[in-house]
Protein backbone atom coordinates (compact mmCIF):
# COMPACT_ATOMS: atom_id res chain seq x y z
CA UNK A 1 0.00 0.00 0.00
CA UNK A 2 1.07 3.64 -0.32
CA UNK A 3 1.64 5.48 2.91
CA UNK A 4 3.42 8.86 4.19
CA UNK A 5 6.23 8.26 6.47
CA UNK A 6 9.39 9.67 7.79
CA UNK A 7 12.64 7.99 7.66
CA UNK A 8 13.94 10.87 9.67
CA UNK A 9 13.03 14.01 11.23
CA UNK A 10 12.90 17.03 9.86
CA UNK A 11 10.64 19.86 7.78
CA UNK A 12 7.74 19.01 5.78
CA UNK A 13 10.29 17.47 3.13
CA UNK A 14 10.69 14.38 4.77
CA UNK A 15 7.23 13.37 4.34
CA UNK A 16 7.57 11.12 1.75
CA UNK A 17 5.32 8.48 -0.52
CA UNK A 18 6.45 4.88 0.24
CA UNK A 19 5.51 1.74 -0.38
CA UNK A 20 4.89 -0.68 2.63
CA UNK A 21 3.45 -3.83 3.33
CA UNK A 22 -0.62 -3.63 3.97
CA UNK A 23 -1.04 -4.26 7.44
CA UNK A 24 -2.72 -7.65 8.73
CA UNK A 25 -5.00 -7.34 11.89
CA UNK A 26 -3.60 -8.80 14.58
CA UNK A 27 -5.82 -10.12 17.21
CA UNK A 28 -8.66 -7.25 18.94
CA UNK A 29 -7.89 -5.13 15.69
CA UNK A 30 -9.57 -4.36 12.62
CA UNK A 31 -7.97 -3.55 9.03
CA UNK A 32 -9.59 -0.46 8.26
CA UNK A 33 -9.26 0.50 4.36
CA UNK A 34 -9.00 4.52 5.18
CA UNK A 35 -11.46 6.86 3.01
CA UNK A 36 -10.32 10.05 4.99
CA UNK A 37 -7.49 11.48 7.13
CA UNK A 38 -7.06 13.86 9.15
CA UNK A 39 -4.42 16.12 9.48
CA UNK A 40 -3.12 17.67 13.47
CA UNK A 41 -0.84 19.70 14.55
CA UNK A 42 0.48 16.58 16.75
CA UNK A 43 1.70 15.35 13.07
CA UNK A 44 4.07 18.10 13.42
CA UNK A 45 5.33 17.77 16.39
CA UNK A 46 6.26 13.63 15.32
CA UNK A 47 7.59 15.25 12.18
CA UNK A 48 10.01 17.36 13.53
CA UNK A 49 10.89 15.40 16.46
CA UNK A 50 9.07 17.30 19.51
CA UNK A 51 7.07 14.23 19.96
CA UNK A 52 9.83 11.33 19.81
CA UNK A 53 8.66 8.71 16.78
CA UNK A 54 9.15 4.60 18.34
CA UNK A 55 10.60 3.74 14.82
CA UNK A 56 12.08 4.68 11.51
CA UNK A 57 10.33 4.54 9.20
CA UNK A 58 7.72 6.10 10.74
CA UNK A 59 4.25 6.70 9.07
CA UNK A 60 2.52 9.90 10.69
CA UNK A 61 -1.17 10.42 11.40
CA UNK A 62 -3.42 9.61 14.20
CA UNK A 63 -6.77 10.07 13.09
CA UNK A 64 -8.88 8.32 10.24
CA UNK A 65 -12.50 7.47 8.96
CA UNK A 66 -13.58 4.56 6.66
CA UNK A 67 -14.32 0.93 6.22
CA UNK A 68 -13.54 -2.56 8.29
CA UNK A 69 -11.70 -4.01 5.28
CA UNK A 70 -10.78 -7.17 7.63
CA UNK A 71 -11.12 -8.42 11.40
CA UNK A 72 -8.47 -10.28 13.70
CA UNK A 73 -8.78 -12.59 16.12
CA UNK A 74 -11.67 -12.12 18.58
CA UNK A 75 -13.25 -9.39 16.96
CA UNK A 76 -17.00 -10.09 17.81
CA UNK A 77 -18.14 -6.41 16.79
CA UNK A 78 -17.23 -5.20 13.73
CA UNK A 79 -17.45 -6.89 10.84
CA UNK A 80 -16.50 -6.53 7.15
CA UNK A 81 -17.89 -3.43 6.15
CA UNK A 82 -18.59 -1.43 8.99
CA UNK A 83 -18.09 2.63 8.68
CA UNK A 84 -16.06 3.62 11.50
CA UNK A 85 -13.55 6.28 12.65
CA UNK A 86 -10.45 6.95 15.50
CA UNK A 87 -8.17 9.07 16.64
CA UNK A 88 -5.02 8.59 18.67
CA UNK A 89 -3.58 5.20 17.05
CA UNK A 90 -0.71 6.12 14.86
CA UNK A 91 -0.42 5.35 11.31
CA UNK A 92 -2.93 6.93 9.25
CA UNK A 93 -1.39 8.78 6.60
CA UNK A 94 -1.93 5.12 4.37
CA UNK A 95 -4.60 3.24 2.38
CA UNK A 96 -5.05 1.03 5.39
CA UNK A 97 -4.78 1.03 9.00
CA UNK A 98 -4.59 -1.74 11.84
CA UNK A 99 -6.53 -0.70 14.51
CA UNK A 100 -7.61 -2.07 17.73
CA UNK A 101 -11.02 -2.31 17.62
CA UNK A 102 -11.64 -0.78 21.07
CA UNK A 103 -10.75 2.34 19.85
CA UNK A 104 -12.64 2.49 16.54
CA UNK A 105 -16.29 4.00 16.89
CA UNK A 106 -18.89 3.36 14.63
CA UNK A 107 -20.12 6.00 12.28
CA UNK A 108 -23.99 6.75 12.07
CA UNK A 109 -25.23 6.93 8.24
CA UNK A 110 -25.76 10.71 8.01
CA UNK A 111 -22.25 11.40 8.47
CA UNK A 112 -19.80 11.31 5.64
CA UNK A 113 -16.24 9.90 6.19
CA UNK A 114 -14.50 13.45 5.84
CA UNK A 115 -17.01 14.68 8.85
CA UNK A 116 -16.14 11.94 10.91
CA UNK A 117 -12.27 12.39 9.83
CA UNK A 118 -12.58 15.63 11.24
CA UNK A 119 -14.16 15.36 14.54
CA UNK A 120 -12.52 12.08 16.15
CA UNK A 121 -9.60 14.56 17.17
CA UNK A 122 -10.07 17.96 17.39
CA UNK A 123 -13.58 17.33 18.33
CA UNK A 124 -13.15 14.98 21.53
CA UNK A 125 -10.54 17.22 22.82
CA UNK A 126 -13.14 20.47 22.72
CA UNK A 127 -15.39 18.18 23.91
CA UNK A 128 -12.87 17.16 26.94
CA UNK A 129 -11.79 21.07 27.28
CA UNK A 130 -15.50 22.28 27.86
CA UNK A 131 -16.66 19.68 29.97
CA UNK A 132 -13.79 17.99 31.67
CA UNK A 133 -11.09 20.45 32.27
CA UNK A 134 -12.86 23.33 33.02
CA UNK A 135 -16.78 22.47 32.87
CA UNK A 136 -18.09 25.69 31.23
CA UNK A 137 -21.63 27.01 32.15
CA UNK A 138 -23.55 29.96 31.87
CA UNK A 139 -21.63 33.34 33.15
CA UNK A 140 -18.06 31.91 32.49
CA UNK A 141 -16.05 33.70 29.83
CA UNK A 142 -13.61 31.73 28.05
CA UNK A 143 -10.57 32.73 26.36
CA UNK A 144 -9.59 30.59 23.34
CA UNK A 145 -6.77 31.38 21.19
CA UNK A 146 -6.43 30.19 17.18
CA UNK A 147 -10.00 30.39 17.24
CA UNK A 148 -10.40 29.75 13.60
CA UNK A 149 -8.13 26.98 14.11
CA UNK A 150 -9.54 23.21 13.87
CA UNK A 151 -9.86 22.95 17.24
CA UNK A 152 -10.54 26.26 17.73
CA UNK A 153 -13.82 26.77 15.77
CA UNK A 154 -15.35 24.11 17.29
CA UNK A 155 -14.28 24.40 20.95
CA UNK A 156 -16.11 28.37 20.21
CA UNK A 157 -18.88 26.28 19.06
CA UNK A 158 -18.93 24.00 22.57
CA UNK A 159 -18.52 26.52 24.55
CA UNK A 160 -21.23 28.75 23.38
CA UNK A 161 -23.73 25.45 23.39
CA UNK A 162 -22.99 25.65 27.28
CA UNK A 163 -23.81 28.96 27.99
CA UNK A 164 -20.04 30.69 28.07
CA UNK A 165 -19.18 33.56 26.66
CA UNK A 166 -15.80 33.22 24.40
CA UNK A 167 -13.35 35.61 23.28
CA UNK A 168 -11.00 34.42 20.62
CA UNK A 169 -7.62 35.37 19.02
CA UNK A 170 -6.91 35.19 15.58
CA UNK A 171 -4.03 36.19 12.89
CA UNK A 172 -6.09 37.59 10.05
CA UNK A 173 -9.66 39.42 9.30
CA UNK A 174 -10.80 36.07 7.53
CA UNK A 175 -9.86 34.38 10.21
CA UNK A 176 -12.09 36.70 12.30
CA UNK A 177 -15.01 36.16 10.69
CA UNK A 178 -15.22 32.82 10.51
CA UNK A 179 -14.65 32.78 14.32
CA UNK A 180 -17.62 35.37 14.47
CA UNK A 181 -19.48 32.55 12.53
CA UNK A 182 -18.57 30.53 15.30
CA UNK A 183 -19.84 32.27 18.20
CA UNK A 184 -17.13 33.98 19.59
CA UNK A 185 -18.19 37.33 21.44
CA UNK A 186 -14.67 39.14 21.53
CA UNK A 187 -12.10 38.92 18.65
CA UNK A 188 -9.18 39.68 19.17
CA UNK A 189 -6.38 39.90 16.53
CA UNK A 190 -2.95 39.16 18.57
CA UNK A 191 -0.54 39.92 16.10
CA UNK A 192 -1.46 43.63 16.87
CA UNK A 193 -3.90 43.57 20.11
CA UNK A 194 -3.16 43.10 23.55
CA UNK A 195 -5.25 40.07 24.23
CA UNK A 196 -5.37 40.15 27.92
CA UNK A 197 -5.91 43.76 28.08
CA UNK A 198 -9.21 43.27 25.52
CA UNK A 199 -10.13 40.25 27.51
CA UNK A 200 -9.83 41.81 30.72
CA UNK A 201 -11.72 44.76 28.83
CA UNK A 202 -14.08 42.38 28.57
CA UNK A 203 -15.00 40.97 32.06
CA UNK A 204 -15.11 44.38 33.17
CA UNK A 205 -11.73 43.90 34.75
CA UNK A 206 -12.42 40.81 36.46
CA UNK A 207 -10.75 38.21 33.96
CA UNK A 208 -11.64 35.23 32.09
CA UNK A 209 -12.35 32.21 33.88
CA UNK A 210 -10.52 29.75 31.67
CA UNK A 211 -7.93 29.93 29.02
CA UNK A 212 -7.75 27.26 26.56
CA UNK A 213 -4.30 28.09 25.31
CA UNK A 214 -2.49 26.01 22.37
CA UNK A 215 -0.30 28.59 21.14
CA UNK A 216 1.91 28.03 23.84
CA UNK A 217 5.30 30.08 23.35
CA UNK A 218 3.80 33.25 22.64
CA UNK A 219 0.60 33.27 24.47
CA UNK A 220 0.87 31.80 27.60
CA UNK A 221 1.87 34.87 29.25
CA UNK A 222 -0.73 36.69 28.07
CA UNK A 223 -3.17 34.01 28.87
CA UNK A 224 -2.34 34.08 32.25
CA UNK A 225 -2.58 37.66 32.98
CA UNK A 226 -5.89 37.62 31.57
CA UNK A 227 -7.68 35.20 33.76
CA UNK A 228 -9.60 36.07 36.64
CA UNK A 229 -8.26 34.99 40.50
CA UNK A 230 -8.93 31.15 40.86
CA UNK A 231 -8.87 30.72 37.31
CA UNK A 232 -7.51 28.08 35.24
CA UNK A 233 -5.10 27.95 32.66
CA UNK A 234 -5.14 24.66 30.29
CA UNK A 235 -2.05 24.82 28.45
CA UNK A 236 -3.05 21.53 25.26
CA UNK A 237 -0.66 22.64 22.68
CA UNK A 238 2.41 24.85 21.65
CA UNK A 239 1.53 25.80 18.09
CA UNK A 240 4.12 28.73 18.33
CA UNK A 241 6.61 26.66 20.72
CA UNK A 242 6.92 25.18 23.82
CA UNK A 243 6.45 27.63 27.33
CA UNK A 244 9.47 27.59 28.73
CA UNK A 245 9.87 26.43 32.50
CA UNK A 246 7.84 27.94 34.86
CA UNK A 247 8.22 29.00 38.13
CA UNK A 248 4.97 27.49 39.91
CA UNK A 249 5.25 30.60 42.46
CA UNK A 250 3.76 32.94 39.37
CA UNK A 251 0.38 31.16 40.34
CA UNK A 252 0.50 32.64 43.16
CA UNK A 253 1.77 36.14 42.11
CA UNK A 254 -1.17 36.10 39.27
CA UNK A 255 -4.00 35.12 41.46
CA UNK A 256 -3.84 30.96 42.96
CA UNK A 257 -4.18 30.39 39.70
CA UNK A 258 -4.73 26.51 38.42
CA UNK A 259 -2.35 25.16 35.73
CA UNK A 260 -3.19 21.87 33.52
CA UNK A 261 -1.53 20.48 31.03
CA UNK A 262 -4.44 18.21 29.22
CA UNK A 263 -3.89 15.44 26.86
CA UNK A 264 -7.02 13.63 24.58
CA UNK A 265 -5.81 10.38 25.47
CA UNK A 266 -6.27 10.37 29.17
CA UNK A 267 -9.80 11.71 28.10
CA UNK A 268 -10.50 8.51 26.39
CA UNK A 269 -8.98 6.01 27.78
CA UNK A 270 -12.03 4.24 28.46
CA UNK A 271 -13.92 2.40 25.79
CA UNK A 272 -16.91 4.11 27.62
CA UNK A 273 -15.57 7.66 27.61
CA UNK A 274 -14.09 7.46 24.39
CA UNK A 275 -18.01 6.41 23.23
CA UNK A 276 -19.32 9.03 24.92
CA UNK A 277 -17.47 11.59 23.62
CA UNK A 278 -17.86 10.45 20.06
CA UNK A 279 -21.51 10.07 20.11
CA UNK A 280 -22.16 13.39 21.44
CA UNK A 281 -19.92 14.84 18.78
CA UNK A 282 -21.85 13.09 15.99
CA UNK A 283 -25.55 13.50 17.72
CA UNK A 284 -24.74 17.41 17.49
CA UNK A 285 -23.73 17.62 14.00
CA UNK A 286 -26.57 15.37 12.90
CA UNK A 287 -28.80 18.06 15.16
CA UNK A 288 -26.86 20.83 13.07
CA UNK A 289 -26.20 22.36 16.30
CA UNK A 290 -22.12 21.90 15.59
CA UNK A 291 -21.11 23.21 11.82
CA UNK A 292 -17.97 21.27 10.29
CA UNK A 293 -15.24 23.03 8.77
CA UNK A 294 -13.52 20.80 5.92
CA UNK A 295 -12.01 23.28 3.79
CA UNK A 296 -8.60 21.29 2.83
CA UNK A 297 -8.38 18.07 1.22
CA UNK A 298 -5.21 16.50 -0.17
CA UNK A 299 -4.02 14.11 -1.85
CA UNK A 300 -2.94 11.49 0.49
CA UNK A 301 0.82 12.03 -1.57
CA UNK A 302 0.59 16.00 -1.46
CA UNK A 303 1.19 15.39 2.75
CA UNK A 304 3.62 17.88 2.85
CA UNK A 305 2.11 20.91 1.20
CA UNK A 306 -0.99 20.12 3.73
CA UNK A 307 2.27 20.27 6.51
CA UNK A 308 3.85 23.76 4.86
CA UNK A 309 0.14 25.20 5.09
CA UNK A 310 -1.31 24.18 8.64
CA UNK A 311 2.41 25.72 10.06
CA UNK A 312 2.28 28.69 7.92
CA UNK A 313 -1.19 29.46 9.27
CA UNK A 314 -2.85 29.30 5.91
CA UNK A 315 -5.14 26.83 7.10
CA UNK A 316 -8.84 26.97 8.77
CA UNK A 317 -10.98 24.37 10.48
CA UNK A 318 -9.93 21.16 9.00
CA UNK A 319 -6.84 19.72 6.99
CA UNK A 320 -8.14 15.92 5.80
CA UNK A 321 -5.85 14.28 3.47
CA UNK A 322 -7.43 11.84 0.79
CA UNK A 323 -5.68 8.33 -0.54
N1 LIG B 1 -3.65 18.28 24.11
C1 LIG B 1 -4.54 17.77 23.28
O1 LIG B 1 -5.30 16.88 23.65
C2 LIG B 1 -4.63 18.30 21.88
C3 LIG B 1 -5.46 17.69 20.94
C4 LIG B 1 -5.61 18.29 19.68
C5 LIG B 1 -4.89 19.44 19.37
N2 LIG B 1 -4.07 19.98 20.32
C6 LIG B 1 -3.33 21.21 20.03
O2 LIG B 1 -4.23 22.21 19.61
C7 LIG B 1 -3.57 23.10 18.73
C8 LIG B 1 -4.41 23.29 17.49
O3 LIG B 1 -4.35 22.12 16.71
P1 LIG B 1 -5.05 22.07 15.30
O4 LIG B 1 -4.68 20.79 14.69
O5 LIG B 1 -6.48 22.42 15.46
O6 LIG B 1 -4.30 23.25 14.52
P2 LIG B 1 -4.87 24.68 14.07
O7 LIG B 1 -5.36 25.41 15.28
O8 LIG B 1 -5.80 24.51 12.95
O9 LIG B 1 -3.57 25.38 13.52
C9 LIG B 1 -2.67 26.04 14.34
C10 LIG B 1 -3.04 27.53 14.48
O10 LIG B 1 -2.27 28.05 15.54
C11 LIG B 1 -2.09 29.42 15.32
N3 LIG B 1 -0.68 29.80 15.53
C12 LIG B 1 -0.25 30.77 16.37
N4 LIG B 1 1.06 30.89 16.31
C13 LIG B 1 1.50 30.01 15.39
C14 LIG B 1 2.78 29.70 14.88
N5 LIG B 1 3.90 30.35 15.31
N6 LIG B 1 2.89 28.74 13.95
C15 LIG B 1 1.81 28.10 13.51
N7 LIG B 1 0.55 28.35 13.96
C16 LIG B 1 0.39 29.29 14.89
C17 LIG B 1 -2.54 29.74 13.88
O11 LIG B 1 -3.77 30.43 13.92
P3 LIG B 1 -3.72 32.04 13.73
O12 LIG B 1 -3.21 32.26 12.34
O13 LIG B 1 -5.10 32.53 13.93
O14 LIG B 1 -2.76 32.54 14.77
C18 LIG B 1 -2.71 28.37 13.26
O15 LIG B 1 -3.68 28.35 12.26
C19 LIG B 1 -2.18 22.54 18.50
O16 LIG B 1 -1.27 23.19 19.37
C20 LIG B 1 -2.33 21.09 18.90
O17 LIG B 1 -1.14 20.53 19.34
C21 LIG B 1 -3.93 19.43 21.54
Amino acid sequence: MKAIAIDRNGGPEVLTLQDIATPSPAAGECLVRLEAIGVNYIDVYFRTGTYPAPKFPFVLGQEGAGVVEAVGEGVTDLHVGDRVAYAGVAGSYAQYASVPAARLVRVPSGISANDAAAIMLQGMTAHYLVNSTFPLGPGHVALVHAGAGGVGLLLTQLAKAKGARVVTTVSTEEKAALSKEAGADLIVHYLTEDFSAKAREFTAGRGVDVAYDSVGKTTWEGSINALRPRGTFALFGGSSGPVPPMDLQILNAKGSLFATRPSLAHHVATREELTMRAESLFASVLAGDLKLRVEHTYPLADAARAHVDLEARKTTGKLLLIP
